[in-house]
């Protein structure tokens, strides 16, 4: 059997723990970690022996490939407060740079033509390489999408590092997903929140479940 890389989810709020359930359900193996170990252990006790607890530094340390499912401002901080464990790492980025805006919404957060995938690709931690994906899907059909029969769901992605797409390409199928490429990281804008592209991209892809929920 070939070596699948160690994957470590920090932040284990909806993504996070969507994330974490779909790679316990493929038979990966998962380090998840979030601000405090508790929570982390909570997860692991309820998923089994395939989610390892850590703390946030340790799980970096001992993962390849690093899934940040926090808000797109708390990425930036991890980047900064863990700067020296995140290098050479892959990291995963699924976030949408929005918040809430007063009306019972969202607003984008950053300027309209801008993406969380390009700004994060220019603060990135020395040699670590990042690909933007696991946000296209609102959770609720992140998990009830996961390993759907008999058309698999698609999860698109973005990286500007074609060396890693077979890391990427494997814990999408992982989760229950078929993988797209979809360009490097100035296609993020393409598959993130507000990115006219996002719903354009799954009507053109046959499959039933794309909806944002
Ligand atoms: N929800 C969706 O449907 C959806 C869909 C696509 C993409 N996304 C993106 O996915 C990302 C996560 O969203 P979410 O809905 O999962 O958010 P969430 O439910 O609020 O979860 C965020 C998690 O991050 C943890 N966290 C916060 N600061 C942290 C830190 N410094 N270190 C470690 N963990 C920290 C939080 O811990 P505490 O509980 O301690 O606060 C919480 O468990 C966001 O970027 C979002 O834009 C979300």
């Amino acid at each position: 059997m070939t070596h699948k890389s160690t994957i470590a989810v920090i932040g284990l709020g909806n993504i996070g723990t969507a994330v974490t359930t779909n790679l316990v359900k493929g038979n990966r193996s998962v380090i998840i970690a979030d601000r405090t170990f508790e929570k982390a252990n909570a997860l692991a006790q309820k998923l089994g022996s395939l989610a390892h607890p850590k703390e946030i530094s340790a799980a970096i340390k001992e993962a390849e490939i690093i899934v940040l499912a926090v808000y797109f401002n708390t990425i930036k901080e991890l980047f900064n407060d863990y700067a020296t464990e995140l290098q050479g790492k892959i990291i995963v980025d699924p976030s949408n740079p929005i918040a809430p805006d007063e009306k019972g919404g969202f607003k984008k957060i950053i300027d309209k033509d801008q993406s969380a995938g390009e700004i994060l690709s220019s603060l990135l931690p020395e040699n670590a390489k990042l690909a933007k994906a696991l946000g296209t899907l609102g959770v609720a059909s992140l998990s009830k999408a996961a390993f759907q029969e008999p058309e698999k769901a698609v999860l698109f992605y973005a990286t500007d590092d074609t060396s890693i797409n077979t890391e990427i390409e494997d814990l999408i199928s992982d989760n229950g997903f078929e993988p797209i490429r979809i360009g490097g990281l100035d296609q993020s804008i393409r598959i993130e929140v507000f990115g006219e592209g996002l719903i354009q991209l799954h009507q053109n892809k046959t499959f039933t479940e794309c909806a944002w929920s």
